[in-house]
């Protein structure tokens, strides 16, 4: 099938590059000379496990282009997919701009090209319910009514960090459309993916973008829930690990996402849950629950600094901390929204000096304090004369370090881990002061013998 995708950004580029993998033409295009140039160039322009291997593959076969013609990519087109950004407007509502101003382009496209062939745009972007209605009007206000096309809602569920795996291998596809036509294309364009047994599930376009919405909210949810219940542990000295396990075996419960951490961040579950809450006001059918999970959300890395200042009794300038983690979370180089970004500011407006270190997402923090922080090349070489290690993403890398020299290296051997990477009662036999969260703080004692 011959496809085009606008937008070549995580979601666009991910899907471009696995709808090439399993034999389609594909055409991605991006207003943003510089990604454009960089994939035509033979560069990944983001960071995703497995994507760059697929994606020299395909771009060496002919089977995917980049480019800045979003024209002649529509016109070539039997699908059109939609996966540009829906940011946070300034109430919280998804921002509709660049969806609505590409259908409005490719409206004018249509109509200068009357008779280019039966066409399904494909709603990928993460938008509010009655948004493939507004792509419907934006197109159809140039073409007449006989245009045709037909306008679909196909939310995307991949998650970054396993953006190929979930695009190859998906554990549903989600097709809202009352058009039998679109409905038969994409369900052929989707068989190739889906494993035996996984549903294409059908839908009308509304059902299809709450869809979206209501997973990402219950994920957050499900985090929020944890976090919450892990700083109550932290009060009443219980263990939210075993807390974890002991409800996570409830099939009904399942033990997946039931992490606490530093709270969630990234570019989809906090903006998705404000503008789910405003979607909802504006119904008047208010998910108030969706309100408590954004405050948790928000309070937990406060709660989190709060631990750091109160071990070293707000005295904190010019101590030295090292940070391990920019990225929102492991294996991926994405920073958007991520919670570290908090504790650099804190940390720094007490005047530390903070020394940090991510596999993949160092330009992130470079692009945002510049020479106000420093860069290690490696995990170690940001523990040299510390005072504090933060640990912010549970990278596999960090997993397993060596303890001993992380002593030799450090000032103090001082553990603040956003995370929960590490076992507390080993830390302690290590000889550091260890601080997690829902977990008892553990001052050092002597190793044992
Ligand atoms: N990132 C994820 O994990 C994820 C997962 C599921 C759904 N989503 C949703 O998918 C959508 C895209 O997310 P993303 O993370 O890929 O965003 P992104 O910012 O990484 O990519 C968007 C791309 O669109 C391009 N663009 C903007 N305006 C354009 C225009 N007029 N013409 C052509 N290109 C244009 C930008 O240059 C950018 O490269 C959002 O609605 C998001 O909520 C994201």
């Amino acid at each position: 099938m011959n496809v085009a995708i606008v937008g070549t950004g995580y979601v666009g580029l991910v899907t471009g590059v696995c709808l090439a993998e399993r034999g389609n033409q594909v055409c991605c295009v991006d207003n943003n000379p510089a990604i454009v140039e960089k994939l035509r160039g033979g560069a990944v322009t983001i960071y995703e496990p497995g994507l760059e291997e697929i994606y020299q593959r395909n771009l060496r076969k002919g089977r995917i282009e980049f480019s800045p013609d979003l024209p002649a990519a529509v016109l070539n087109a039997q699908v059109v997919f939609l996966c540009l950004p829906t940011p946070p407007g300034e109430d919280g509502s998804a921002d509709l701009r660049y969806v609505l101003q590409v259908a409005d382009e490719i409206g004018k496209i249509l109509a200068r090209h009357p008779g280019s062939g039966y066409k399904v745009i494909v709603d990928k972007s993460t938008v509010p319910v009655g948004t493939s209605e507004k792509v419907e009007a934006a197109i159809r206000r140039h073409v007449t009514d006989q245009a045709d096309i037909d306008v679909v809602s196909n939310p995307e569920f991949l998650r970054e960090g396993f953006a190929v795996e979930d695009f190859l291998r998906p554990e549903r596809v989600v097709v809202g459309s009352r058009s039998e036509r679109a409905i038969v294309l994409l369900k052929d364009l989707y068989e190739a993916f889906l494993p035996p047994g996984n549903p294409v599930i059908v839908m009308d376009e509304k059902s299809a973008e709450v869809t979206k919405y209501a997973a990402n909210a219950f994920l957050a949810m499900k985090i929020s829930y944890m976090n919450d219940l892990a700083n109550f542990c932290d009060a009443v000295g219980a263990d939210i690990d075993k807390v974890r396990e002991g409800i996570g075996s409830d099939s009904r419960i399942g033990n997946k996402f039931l992490f606490p951490g530093l709270g969630y961040g990234g570019s989809c579950l906090p903006k998705d849950v404000r503008a789910l809450l405003r979607s909802a006001q504006e119904a008047d059918a208010p998910l108030t629950i969706l309100q408590s999970v954004d405050t948790i959300n928000q309070e937990q890395r406060k709660r989190f600094y709060r631990k750091i200042e109160k071990h070293f009794k707000g005295k904190l300038e010019g101590l030295r901390i090292a940070v391990w983690g920019i990225a929102f979370k492991p294996n991926t180089d994405d920073v958007r929204e991520a919670p570290v970004f908090f504790i650099l500011d804190e940390l720094l407006r007490a005047k530390a000096s903070v020394i940090v270190y991510d596999p993949e997402a160092m330009p992130g923090a470079k692009a945002r304090y510049g020479d106000r922080i420093e860069y290690a090349a490696s995990s170690y070489g940001a523990l040299q004369g510390g005072d504090a290690l933060v640990i912010v993403t549970e990278w596999n890398e960090f997993r397993k370090p060596d303890f001993g020299l992380m002593k030799t290296l450090m000032r103090q051997p001082v553990v603040f881990d956003g995370r929960n990477v590490f076992d507390p009662e080993k830390m302690r036999e290590r000889g550091f002061v260890y601080h997690s969260i829902g977990r008892k703080s553990h001052e050092a004692h002597p190793i044992k013998a």
